[in-house]
């Protein structure tokens, strides 16, 4: 079959064919949509990075330290990556094999040079096809005549002296050192991209096409090349991958299908077990890292033979990714082999492999689900570009990433003057409105970094979050105030449910605890605020209380404490029975009296009018009783959420966008201020009574959900690193107060995230 291949390839040198690990129609979607906040993130990297690239000097194999013993600098030269000095020897010769651990001599030789000039020739042309910035493809032509063309400074189209040993066979490299070329495959995609640009002649192209054409005549026929082609193990895959890239690029498609129909026969079947293990990378110090690595080559292969519409089945590599899957999101130490190194960063790799499997099968949603769970989302890393396709969910995460990152940096400034606040507002003139910790929306802001964390998996966020919610803690002693689920649960809640410290389990406890203190038998509710003289009201609960019972349920929960459930529900009951109109619509503060619990009147605070609606207090009352359900299982609270939500649905005034005005009987409409905030804690809650409601109505809730988040993502959000880096403009705290009217508020950012969150994980 060699020999077959090698005619084929000398007669086929004259057309390109399709080869790339990239599918054109992806690139050609990310740079028509550059903008998008995902793609804009990777595209801001990509350009960083070409733009160092831009400023090194061209790598060639003339710059090593130690040259091959037939003392051609020409010759491409490495060592063996595992092997070290013998220090039983005096002269450390020969070299001992220590798995697994990389000697530092290898930067004596071309190893690193060249993936230096691979990894920068495809960063140039990559940012040169998305910028269309002729530099960068000025650059990378420059690269890659150093490395294969120019007299002077070319490589010699051979891995003769590739991974030898020093003190084993007289300097001559090893079969294994045919992997050195690996990064060639990704490279040639990238030249495939700059063949379109001006500083990549046709002369160029030639020139290249017969420098790869002695470079596979080499691999197929020389003693290294036949024997890497018998290995076992990743080897020969990588080996194949290589072959299969180089006759893509020379066009030679029969060469390719020979190549594709062997594959599982030759390659896949031999090297993943039944159970889709893969035995030859098992023994190794970096088991799972081995099988990772084979699995993404063999991923590779797939790839570039879906171009020459020739992709063997995926069933095999499927068992190998599902072998592999199963220890995804555990400690090293489930895995029952060895990985002695860089568990997180393969964990990572593996993501990524059941991406890209995903995007060729197009059946396996569980692959989809898993990389959701367990990939660290940093957008601005190139995958995000080559390969991934951003949700909604995504773009408006992409987009919080750099608002909150500039509202960090707002706050530390803020911090200077007020230390130990936190972010709420956007003052009238602009500036930030920070307040203290006893504020109602002080959990909001870790609550957000939280939701961060939450969705990208990036340790950044966590970090963040960690510092913010532990400025809370005194909190758990705060007896003032009803809002401790809003201030406490949320930050601490999520901590706990994210990291499992036991730490932050305990303030949840306490807060609790604390809360119930608040509660009063004879009205049989938690008191919502300790201020107003006796004429104003003598015991007043909010409908905004029913999102504090969270706080309850949950600590429950974790003791085993019934009396809080009770409290709770009590509350829940209460505010069912009292806080109500006929028609679904909920009164804002229900003024009871303590001597024996009966209800002394019904009025508004935050509200245009005591029988007017107020759009947050029914957003509060749609999600609390759907929460409540939640821990309850009560169909009353899961008949009251779905009326709540019926009359807001079906009201006259609900504007075509979804977001209602600040209170939905202000005689202003349609000039009333919009209330951002009540759309995005309706969306959160709807997403939620969907996964409890019949199909129709869910279906209903779902699709209202849904363009109430489209609406806040297209048309209110703040240009990027303005409004003090909240997300969403236009919510109003207090109306009739003249306060926080139109502006970006902490809790509708907050909320906003754990919508887009559930937009996706709820359904
Ligand atoms: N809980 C206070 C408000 O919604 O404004």
């Amino acid at each position: 079959m060699r020999l077959i291949l090698l005619m084929q390839f000398v007669m086929c040198l004259a057309t390109a064919g399709a080869q790339s690990l990239w599918d054109p129609s992806h690139l050609a979607y990310a740079k028509a949509h550059a903008q998008q906040p995902v793609l804009a993130a990777a595209i801001s990297r990509l350009v960083g990075d070409a733009d160092q690239a831009l400023l090194a000097a061209a790598p060639s194999v003339m710059q090593k330290q130690t040259t091959a013993v037939s003392g051609d600098r020409h010759d491409y030269t490495s060592l063996s990556r595992y092997f070290w000095p013998d220090p039983t020897k005096p002269d450390g010769l020969p070299y001992v094999n220590r798995d697994g651990l990389s000697n530092p001599e290898l930067d004596k030789y071309d190893r690193n040079r060249l993936s230096e000039m691979t990894s920068a020739v495809t960063t140039l042309s990559l940012a040169w096809y998305f910028t269309d910035r002729e530099a960068y493809a000025q650059k990378a032509t420059e690269l890659l005549r150093t490395w294969f063309l120019n007299r002077a400074t070319r490589m010699n189209p051979h891995l003769r002296y590739a991974q030898m040993v020093p003190g084993v066979n007289g300097g001559l490299g090893r079969c294994y050192g045919l992997i050195d070329s690996y990064s060639f495959v990704e490279m040639l995609s990238a030249v495939k991209l700059l063949e379109q640009s001006k500083a990549f002649t046709r002369r160029d192209a030639q020139q290249l096409k017969a420098w790869f054409a002695q470079f596979l005549q080499w691999m197929l026929t020389s003693e290294q090349g036949i024997e890497e082609s018998r290995q076992a193990n990743n080897h020969s895959v990588a080996y194949d991958v290589q072959l299969l890239s180089y006759a893509l690029y020379m066009g030679n498609q029969q060469v390719a299908r020979q190549l594709t129909d062997s594959f599982p026969s030759r390659r896949l079947q031999q090297q993943i077990a039944p159970d889709g293990s893969q035995p030859y990378e098992l023994w190794r110090t970096l088991a799972f890292g081995y099988s990772e690595y084979n699995l993404q080559h063999c991923i590779d292969f797939c790839q570039l033979a879906r171009q020459a519409s020739t992709m063997p089945t995926l069933a095999t590599l499927e068992k190998a990714a599902d072998y592999l899957a199963q220890y995804l999101g555990k400690d090293v130490q489930a895995w029952p082999h060895q990985q002695i190194s860089d568990w997180e960063g393969k964990q990572q790799e593996l993501c990524r492999d059941l991406y890209r499997l995903w995007l060729l099968d197009g059946q396996r949603e569980d692959y989809r689900r898993l990389v959701d769970q367990h990939l660290v989302k940093q957008f601005a890393d190139r995958f995000f570009l080559l390969y991934y396709r951003p949700t909604v969910a995504d773009q408006a995460f992409a987009a919080a990433d750099v608002q909150l990152r500039f509202q960090m940096e707002q706050v530390r400034t803020a911090r200077t003057k007020t230390p130990g606040t936190m972010p709420r507002s956007v003052n009238a003139d602009g500036t930030l409105r920070m307040v203290g910790i006893g504020d109602w929306c002080s959990g909001f802001y870790p609550g957000l970094l939280w939701q961060m964390y939450q969705w990208t998996h990036d340790d950044f966020w966590r970090r963040q979050a960690v510092g913010e919610t532990w400025h809370l803690q005194d909190n758990q002693w705060n007896a003032s105030s009803h809002d401790l689920g809003f201030m406490m649960h949320i930050p601490f809640g999520t901590a706990w449910r994210l990291t499992g410290e036991r730490s932050y389990r305990d303030v949840v406890v306490q807060a609790a605890r604390t809360l119930t203190t608040r509660f009063d038998e004879r009205v049989g509710c938690i008191r919502s605020w300790s201020w107003g003289t006796p004429e104003r009201w003598r015991f007043a609960v909010i409908i905004d209380n029913m999102m504090n019972l969270e706080l309850l349920f949950e600590a429950s929960l974790l003791t085993g404490d019934q009396r809080l459930r009770q409290m709770a529900e009590s509350h829940a009951d209460k505010t069912l029975q009292n806080h109500f109109r006929p028609d679904g619509s909920s009164y804002h503060v229900v003024d009871y009296n303590p001597d024996d619990g009966s209800v002394i009147k019904r009025i508004t605070h935050q509200g245009l009018a005591d029988e007017s609606v107020w759009s947050r207090g029914q957003a509060w009352g749609l999600y609390g009783f759907t929460m409540c359900y939640r821990y309850t299982r009560h169909s009353s609270y899961l008949e009251q959420a779905q009326r709540i939500a019926d009359f807001f649905l079906n009201q006259h005034n609900l504007p075509a966008d979804l977001i209602p005005y600040w209170d939905m009987r202000d005689p202003a409409i349609p000039q009333a201020p919009r209330d951002a905030s009540a759309a995005a804690i309706i969306a959160s809650g709807l997403y939620e009574l969907a996964t409890y409601s019949a199909p129709s109505l869910a279906a209903r809730y779902r699709d209202t959900a849904d363009r109430i988040i489209a609406s806040l993502e297209s048309a209110y959000q703040p240009q990027p690193r303005t409004m003090q880096g909240f997300l969403l403009l236009h919510s109003t705290g207090n109306y009739p107060a003249h306060d926080e009217i139109d502006v970006p508020i902490s809790y509708a950012d907050y909320y906003y995230l754990e919508a887009l969150r559930r937009s996706q994980t709820m359904r």
